[in-house]
């Protein structure tokens, strides 16, 4: 891409946030690195060179944290051109067994995060006149999750709202708004709070008999951070690998 943007992503330390990182970061764009642990945002950070990424900790499901991180991007960097609400956590419980603090824990960091995020940076994007925002929702939006929990199935569908609402808001702005609905990645929300039996199960139902790298969404990230991809707004990406078509 022609000239260097400021781009922003939670959960950075995770897989997924780490292959989105270092995909706009080849794309030539500057990352702040957002995730709770600031020893390891600065190990992580130094791998890259100086400059290139801000790395801050953040609780994102903390409005006055997310206030106080967004002050001291502002300070260090101006306005983020491109926010990429990724972060998540996952919880398998249904209904029955869902207590109300697993509720309440799930949807602030998965759905009030972004929230606080975007609402904090879509400001600067407005005044630029160009802006991104990504965030990542959840085959389980859809499907009220296969594996996934309760919880976590209306977070990824109260995030699919989220984009809607804010892509309509942002339009008339050259702000887009858009979201990926992935289905297992290889991360360790299928590495490791899957059992070997479910994962042999699963690559029987997915109809590519595998499971999804994270290079291929943080590629839809990056397709959708493009000066070119301005036309699409306001759309979820499936990439389920044929677990759902519509
Ligand atoms: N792995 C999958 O198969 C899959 C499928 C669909 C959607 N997703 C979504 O992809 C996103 C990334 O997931 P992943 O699989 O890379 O998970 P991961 O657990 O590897 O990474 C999540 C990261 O978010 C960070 N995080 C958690 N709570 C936070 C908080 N309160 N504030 C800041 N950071 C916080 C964690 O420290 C971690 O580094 C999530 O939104 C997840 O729901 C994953």
């Amino acid at each position: 891409m022609a000239d260097e943007k400021t781009a922003l992503v939670t959960g950075a330390l995770g897989v997924l946030g780490k292959a989105i990182v270092e995909g706009l970061l080849s794309d030539g764009q500057r990352v702040v690195l957002v995730d709770l642990d600031q020893k390891k945002l600065d190990e992580y950070s130094g791998r890259f060179p100086a400059g290139k990424t801000l790395p801050l900790a953040c609780d994102i499901g903390d409005p006055a944290a997310v206030d106080a991180a967004v002050n001291r991007i502002s300070g260090a960097w101006g306005d983020v051109d491109i926010l990429v609400n990724n972060a998540g956590i996952l919880s398998n419980n249904k209904a029955e067994t869902t207590t109300p603090e697993e509720w309440h824990r799930i949807l602030a960091v998965n759905l009030d995060g972004a929230f606080y995020f975007s609402r904090a940076l879509m400001g600067g994007m407005k005044k630029k006149g160009w802006g991104r925002i990504i965030i990542i929702s959840s085959l389980a939006a859809k499907t009220g999750g296969i594996t996934a929990g309760t919880t976590y199935s209306v977070s990824k569908g109260a995030l699919v709202s989220l984009t809607f609402s804010l892509a309509a808001e942002l339009a008339p702005y050259g702000v887009t708004v858009n979201g990926i609905a992935p289905a297992y990645i290889k991360t360790p929300m299928v590495t490791v709070q899957l059992n070997e039996e479910q994962r042999q199960e699963l690559l029987q139902k997915i109809p590519v008999r595998r499971f999804c790298d994270a290079e291929e969404v943080a590629h839809t990230v990056r397709f959708l951070a493009h000066p070119l991809a301005g036309f699409i707004t306001g759309e979820i990406i499936d990439q389920n690998g044929g677990l759902q078509f519509d």
